[in-house]
């Protein structure tokens, strides 16, 4: 079966700092979103790529895909997106044509991720679950607080989950469109995963190793990461 991928890429980066939205930004010299297409279109499985476009910039990302040199096994699509990341991936899922039963969703936010890592994605949706997703243990001990009543006053904290259960989620996920599409119709909560949305209305979802290079791009320190990763490859 066809597999296509939406490719989330509407944001501003706010966290970034002031520029350009944050998939256009370069990394060594490649628009991130560049990078996020290659590696959805690394996998021979994926077919067709929805990228969702900062709304005034439409025309701008499909010049970029038609100046990038992409694998000619792979489709594009471009359709600018909306206020919201769950928004964005709905005028994605809108333009999904009708014989893609397998769809991932990737944040443009997360340019490196491995090959290995999608394919592991694909490979637990044809097994039969309705939703994967790649993720980590966590390093870092999580506390649950009670946000301050005032900016500068400290936080007191509520409990500390047990880390050894806790995984810190990536993508791209992996949905069967039908639950995927039903999941966006349904749910109105605001989310930050698509997944979420699978869980709230009751369906299994399932974990797989993701992997490091995935990690997203949300603040500066974050750019200099990705282009040390960039430039160890081409080592
Ligand atoms: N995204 C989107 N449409 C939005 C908001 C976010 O398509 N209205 C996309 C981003 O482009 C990104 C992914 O969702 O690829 C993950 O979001 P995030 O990392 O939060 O990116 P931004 O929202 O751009 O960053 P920030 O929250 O710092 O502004
Ligand atoms: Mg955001």
């Amino acid at each position: 079966t066809p597999i296509a991928a939406v490719i989330p890429a509407a944001g501003r980066g706010v966290r970034l700092g002031p520029g350009a939205p944050k998939a256009l930004r370069a990394l060594n010299g490649t628009p991130m979103l560049i990078h996020a297409v290659r590696a959805m279109a690394a996998s021979r499985a994926v077919s067709l790529v929805i990228v969702v476009a900062p709304p005034d910039g439409a025309a701008e990302v499909k010049s970029l895909l038609d100046a990038h040199a992409l694998p000619e096994r792979t489709d594009f699509l471009v359709v600018p997106g909306g206020e919201t990341r769950q928004e964005s991936v709905r005028l994605g899922l809108d333009a999904l044509p009708p014989e893609y039963e397998i769809v991932l969703v990737h944040d443009a936010a997360r340019p490196l991720v491995p090959v290995e890592t999608v394919d592991a994605v694909i490979e637990a949706v044809r097994e039969g679950a309705p939703a994967v997703v790649p993720a980590l243990p966590l390093a870092d001990t999580v506390k649950e607080v009670e946000p301050a009543a005032e900016a500068d006053q400290p936080e007191p904290v509520v409990a500390t989950p047990d880390r050894a259960r806790l995984r810190a989620v990536q993508t791209p996920q992996g949905f069967d469109r039908g639950t995927l599409i039903r999941a966006h119709e349904t749910v109105t909560d605001n989310v930050t995963d698509d997944a979420s949305m699978v869980e709230q209305l009751g369906l299994r979802v399932v974990v797989v190793p993701g992997h490091a290079e995935a990690f997203k791009v949300t603040r500066p320190l974050d750019l200099v990461l990705a282009e040390a990763v960039l430039a160890r490859r081409r080592l």
